[in-house]
C-alpha cells in the first residue's frame, strides 16, 4: 500500500511537521506499507523523495497531485495553517485520494479557535470567555489576559499578558501570525488532553486522559519540544470527572465534525471542564501526546499509524 507521508508546511510549525512526518515515515510496517515522502517547504513548494517537483508552488502543485494520485491513502501530518486546516484536506478531496484524519470542513473549523469556541458553546461545552481582535481594535488592559493567534498551533504567538505594558507588544506578536486574534481571560486549572480514535477495528474511542505539568505559568512553545513538561497518563481524576471530560470531548468531537483523530484539549477548572481547543493533526512523534495516550493502553505508535490508515481507506 504506498502512503503519502506529507510533512513540512507553510507556517512556524514547519519543524514540528518535520519530525511527525519522520517519525511515522519510520514506524510505517514496511511489509505493508511503502512510505512515499512529500515535504512542503516554507515557501510552498512540494519537494519529492528526488528533489522539488517544480520551481514554485504552482509548478510543482501538478506534480504532487499527480504523486497523490499514485497513491492508495495520504497521511497528511502537516500542523496549522494551509495543512492541518484542512487545506490539505480540500485537494486530497478534490483528487479522490483518501487522506487519513478530518475532512477539510473540519481541519478549518477546529484551526479557528473563535469558530471552535462558537461551536463548543452551542453544544453545551465552556470555553474561555474572549474577544476576536483585529488590527483596528481598540483593546484596554483590564487584567490579566491570554493572547493569542486565531489560526496558529504549537503555541507560537501565544502570550500571557499581566501588566498593561505587556498587551500592545502581546497583540503585535500574534497579529504577526495572523490578521485575527483572541484575547482571553486567563483559567486557572490543571491541564488536560483527551484523544479521540476512530478504530477502523473497535469504534470510535477515547484514549486515556493525559495531565501536562509545566514547570512555568504557560505551557508554551519552549516547554512543548524541550521536554522539560511532566506527562500523567492517565491523569488523575474522579469517575465523574472522566465521564465529563469523554462527553465533552466526544461532543466537540462530533459537532467540528472530526474524523479519523483528534486531541481534544481542556483546563480542569474548579468549575469543571473548560474547552481549550480541538487538534486535528495534533502532534504525532512517537513522543507526542496523542501516541503516547493510546500507547498506555496498549496501542503503540505503529499500529496507531495503521488504524488512521485503514480507516481512512475503508
Ligand atoms: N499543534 C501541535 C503540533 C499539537 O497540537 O500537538
Ligand atoms: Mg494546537
Amino acid at each position: 500500500v504506498r502512503v503519502a507521508v506529507v510533512g513540512g508546511g507553510q507556517n512556524c510549525e514547519h519543524d514540528v511537521s518535520l519530525a511527525s512526518a519522520a517519525a511515522a515515515r519510520d514506524a510505517l510496517d514496511p511489509a505493508r506499507y511503502t512510505a512515499v515522502p512529500l515535504t512542503i517547504d516554507r515557501a510552498g513548494r512540494w519537494i519529492g523523495q528526488d528533489g522539488p517537483l517544480g520551481d514554485t508552488p504552482a509548478a510543482s502543485l501538478a506534480e504532487a497531485v499527480r504523486v497523490l494520485g499514485t497513491c492508495a491513502v495520504v497521511l497528511p501530518l502537516l500542523h496549522g495553517p494551509r495543512g492541518e486546516d484542512g487545506a490539505l484536506a480540500a485537494l486530497c478531496e478534490l483528487a479522490g485520494v483518501p487522506c487519513a484524519g478530518s475532512p477539510a470542513r473540519a481541519g478549518a473549523l477546529a484551526m479557528d479557535k473563535w469558530a471552535t469556541k462558537l461551536v463548543a458553546e452551542a453544544v453545551g461545552v465552556r470555553t474561555a470567555a474572549g474577544r476576536l481582535v483585529t488590527a483596528r481594535s481598540e483593546v484596554e488592559f483590564t487584567g490579566p489576559v491570554v493572547v493569542k493567534p486565531v489560526a496558529a498551533g504549537s503555541s507560537f504567538g501565544v502570550r500571557l499578558v499581566t501588566t498593561a505594558e505587556e498587551l500592545a507588544p502581546a497583540l503585535r506578536a500574534a497579529l504577526d501570525l495572523d490578521d485575527r486574534v483572541l484575547v482571553e481571560e486567563v483559567l486557572v486549572g490543571r491541564e488536560i488532553d483527551v484523544a479521540v480514535l476512530d478504530d477502523p477495528d473497535t469504534g470510535r474511542r477515547v484514549g486515556p486522559p493525559l495531565e501536562i505539568k509545566v514547570p512555568g505559568e504557560l505551557f508554551d512553545t519552549t516547554t512543548k519540544y524541550d521536554g522539560s513538561a511532566g506527562f500523567t497518563i492517565p491523569a488523575p481524576l474522579s469517575p465523574g470527572e472522566s465521564a465529563a471530560l469523554t462527553d465533552a470531548a466526544l461532543r466537540v468531537y462530533d459537532a467540528v465534525g472530526c474524523r479519523g483523530v483528534a486531541r481534544v484539549d481542556f483546563f480542569l477548572t474548579d468549575d469543571g471542564f473548560v474547552l481549550n481547543e480541538v487538534n486535528t493533526m495534533p502532534g504525532m512523534t512517537a513522543e507526542s501526546q496523542l501516541p503516547r495516550m493510546f500507547a498506555a493502553e496498549g496501542l503503540d505508535y505503529p499500529a496507531l499509524l495503521d488504524k488512521l490508515l485503514r480507516e481512512a481507506m475503508a
